[in-house]
């Protein structure tokens, strides 16, 4: 009797010795999340208007941090990180970081040629990267404004100006986001890339970077600036939706402006190696494909340039699983490539 009531204590207190064990772990925890809060807050130079909204912050960061976490102790060939958009939230991100604003039907109202149909799949080479042909200039970065779409729209566009005059040329968003403002194109609002292609030939081309500088915000449109063309393009067309052999046809011969979800927080937190997995499609951001190859596992996989500075990333460039079940494309990047002409 005596030693089975010695033995229910002895489970009681070892139980109660668990649960402070826990609860002492849940503080640590919490210690070191306000801890890797404060670094992360000092690494980004963020600054909070007040005890409210830091604790606010430290929650999204908190939540944030867990979906990254759960995603790099799993087996995945890519990982994330905690970047610089760790304590927004995804209504947030998708509001500030984004922008494209996917036609209604999508492209099909609409028909381009497409000038790569008969390029024959067994004649392109097993990788392409414009980067080394010096065809992509630096990466970008837009801020906290919604125009993906003009970065999208002048990195293919910078692309075909080199392959067809021999320069690389930095060309001008701003001056889509003041200037392309008369019919869907908003700036910071939201745009899309086709809209402003017809924007440019209309425009008779986009100066250069230098001459009308990214401000990250709307402005009015400067005309001598937007009269001063350093190159132009002759029409632009639309790839094969959800097909992507069609796209590598074209991406074979030069890079192109694609849409995908960019609010996905595989996409939004992405650090490095071969994005895969269960992304969205619901279309919100810009950007261009510059590239395919195949991983020395095999994968095969996209190289897309984006317009969220040099630390996202694999400096500033991801790489997305290329011929994946899904027609539309991993995140959707097959259902509304297009590029300009030249
Ligand atoms: C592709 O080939 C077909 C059949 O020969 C031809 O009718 C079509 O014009 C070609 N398309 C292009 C873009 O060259």
């Amino acid at each position: 009797m005596a030693s089975y009531s010695q033995g229910l204590l002895f489970a009681i207190l070892a139980c109660a010795c668990v649960l402070s064990t826990l609860a002492a772990r849940d503080l640590a925890d919490d210690r070191s999340i306000v801890a890797r809060h404060e670094q992360w807050m000092a690494k980004y130079g963020r600054v909070y208007s007040g005890i409210a909204e830091k604790a606010q912050r430290l929650e999204v960061f908190k939540a944030n941090v867990a979906f990254i976490e759960s995603v790099n102790a799993g087996t995945d060939k890519f990982w994330l990180e905690a970047n610089q958009f760790a304590d927004i939230t995804d209504d947030e991100f998708r509001a500030t970081h984004t922008g494209y604003k996917a036609p209604v039907g999508g492209n099909k109202g609409r028909k381009t040629g497409f000038r790569y149909a008969n390029v024959s799949l067994d004649a392109l080479p097993t990788s392409m990267d414009w980067r080394t042909k010096g065809a992509v200039t630096p990466i970008k970065d837009q801020g906290q404004c919604g125009c993906c779409w003009a970065f999208s729209t002048v990195a293919s566009m910078e692309g075909i100006v080199k392959l067809s005059t021999g320069k690389l040329i930095s060309l001008s968003e701003q001056e889509l986001v003041d200037c392309d403002v008369d019919g869907m194109d908003q700036g910071c609002e939201g745009g899309l890339m086709d809209n402003a292609f017809e924007f440019i030939i209309n425009n008779g081309g986009l100066t250069t970077e230098g001459n009308y500088p990214y401000t990250g915000t709307d402005g009015s449109c400067n005309s001598n600036k937007e009269s001063n063309a350093a190159a132009s393009i002759k029409g632009y067309e639309d790839v094969p939706a959800n097909d992507e052999a069609s796209l590598q046809k074209a991406v074979a011969a030069q890079p192109v402006s694609v849409a995908v979800d960019g609010g996905d927080n595989l996409f939004r937190f992405y650090k490095g190696g071969v994005l895969s997995g269960d992304c969205g499609t619901e279309l919100d951001h810009g950007i261009a494909v510059v590239g395919y190859g195949v991983a020395s596992d095999g994968t095969k996989y996209w190289v897309m340039k984006n317009s969220w500075g040099t630390s996202w990333g694999e400096n500033g460039f991801i790489r997305m699983e290329r011929d994946v079940a899904d027609e539309q494309g991993l995140c959707g990047l097959a259902m509304q490539p297009s590029y300009p002409t030249a």
